[in-house]
């Protein structure tokens, strides 16, 4: 079988670009490894910039976003006892849409321009450093070969197409935290109708929501915290410990329907190109989710990488394909060092000491008494331009 792009992966990365492409008039075949069950049932962050809704629109995945998203204007930060709102609005004139990123993902598998393939085992990207790349793949005990012009893979973090790469042609950036977040979800109303991000000595907190009657809470927990030894009424009982006291009055408590622990990690691999191999979203870069860049990081790749290759089908021109990995990793690395710096400033550190803290102290303080100190934490918020 022959096709011009193999896309590894059915994540948000791969379906948003399978489906651009497709859109251009460009074949695909996206290879997933998981079933399109499993890869629903993964639950992740839920903010939008606007950069990746223009994206959705463009890839006519977005009418129901456009119905069901919520636009939000601004965010609290909520410490020392009371909440402090960043009126992103008002001081970027730019906003986010709260819509989870499984929504997403359902979308665009529904929108399905572009040819997937589930439950394919063993994913091989071949060749790809010469002019004549191929996948190989199995199917039901059958081997099979896809030969294209060019390969993304957009396998995530623990993917194939990163490893493919010679350790001596990529160079791996690294920050593991000391602590995780355990997240829990559950059919009540948000405790307030825009998001909350705590820091409070007892650790971080967040307050998020999927609609107005469902919403999404987190907590910092330890390394060797494990999800079964948080019942849903210890989980309540610390959130409202460290959210300002009008907060856990008003919030509502019900039965959880999941709870997951994930570790928080920043993580850049450079470049992002490999000859006819590209890298896109967490197969090149992981980010805390403190901030909600994963996704948008993962667009954003897709915006230059999608663009590259329509520029590379319609006039016969490598310029774009030959700038990918730069232009992609100088938005990445501010989104990574935003992501950083939000996770710094929020959450309580093993090893901070007083040092740290009365830093922090300080940091928050200076947001927000300076309106020059609010609008960079808001414009990276709302997202860097393309
Ligand atoms: N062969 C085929 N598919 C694979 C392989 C493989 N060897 N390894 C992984 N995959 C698939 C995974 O099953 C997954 O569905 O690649 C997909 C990668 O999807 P994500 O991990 O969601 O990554 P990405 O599409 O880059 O999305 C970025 O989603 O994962 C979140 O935090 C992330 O918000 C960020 C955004
Ligand atoms: C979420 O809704 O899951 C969420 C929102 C904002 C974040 C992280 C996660 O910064």
């Amino acid at each position: 079988m022959r096709t011009q792009v193999v896309i590894i992966g059915a994540g948000p990365a791969g379906l948003l670009l399978g489906q651009l492409l497709a859109r251009a008039g460009i074949e695909t075949v996206i290879l997933e490894r998981a079933s399109s069950e499993y890869v629903l049932g993964r639950v992740r962050a839920g903010v939008l910039e606007q950069g990746a809704v223009r994206l959705l629109d463009e890839a006519g995945a977005a009418s129901r976003l456009h119905r069901e998203g919520l636009p939000h204007d601004g965010f609290s930060l909520a410490f020392d006892g009371r909440d402090h709102r960043i009126d992103l609005f008002g001081l970027t004139g730019s906003r986010v849409t709260v819509y989870g990123q499984t929504e997403v993902t359902r979308d665009l598998m529904e929108a399905r321009d572009a040819i997937s393939i589930y439950e394919a085992a063993n994913v091989q990207p071949q060749d790809f450093d010469g002019e004549n790349p191929f996948v190989t793949y199995e199917k039901d005990g059958v081997t099979h070969r896809i030969d294209c012009d060019f390969i993304a893979g957009c396998d995530g973090f623990h993917g194939v197409s990163r490893k493919s790469v010679p350790q001596d042609a990529i160079r791996e950036f690294e920050r593991v935290y000391p602590f995780g977040w355990l997240g829990l979800l559950a059919d009540v109303p948000p405790v307030s109708h825009e998001l909350i991000y705590a820091n409070h000595p007892r650790g971080f907190a967040l307050c998020s929501m999927r609609s107005a009657t469902r919403s999404r809470y987190y907590v910092q927990c330890t390394l060797e915290d494990r999800v079964e030894a948080w019942s849903d009424d210890r989980f309540w009982d610390e959130l409202r410990r460290r959210l300002p006291v009008a907060h856990a009055e008003a919030l509502v408590t019900g039965p959880s329907f999941e709870k997951s622990i994930a570790p928080l990690r920043s993580f850049v691999a450079e470049p992002m190109r490999f000859g006819r191999l590209f890298l896109a979203g967490d197969a090149a870069h992981i980010v805390p989710p403190t901030g909600a860049k994963g996704l948008n990081l993962a667009a954003s790749d897709v915006h230059y990488l999608s663009d590259a290759l329509r520029e590379f089908y319609t006039e016969k021109s490598m310029a774009g394909i030959d700038a990918y990995s730069a232009r992609a990793l100088a938005r990445v690395w501010k989104a990574v060092r935003f992501s950083w710096s939000m996770t710094t400033m929020l959450h309580r550190f093993p090893d901070g000491g007083a040092f740290g803290q009365r830093i922090q102290e300080a940091e928050l303080d200076y947001l927000i008494h300076s309106r020059a100190a609010a609008t960079a934490l808001a414009e990276n918020y709302v997202g860097l331009p393309y």
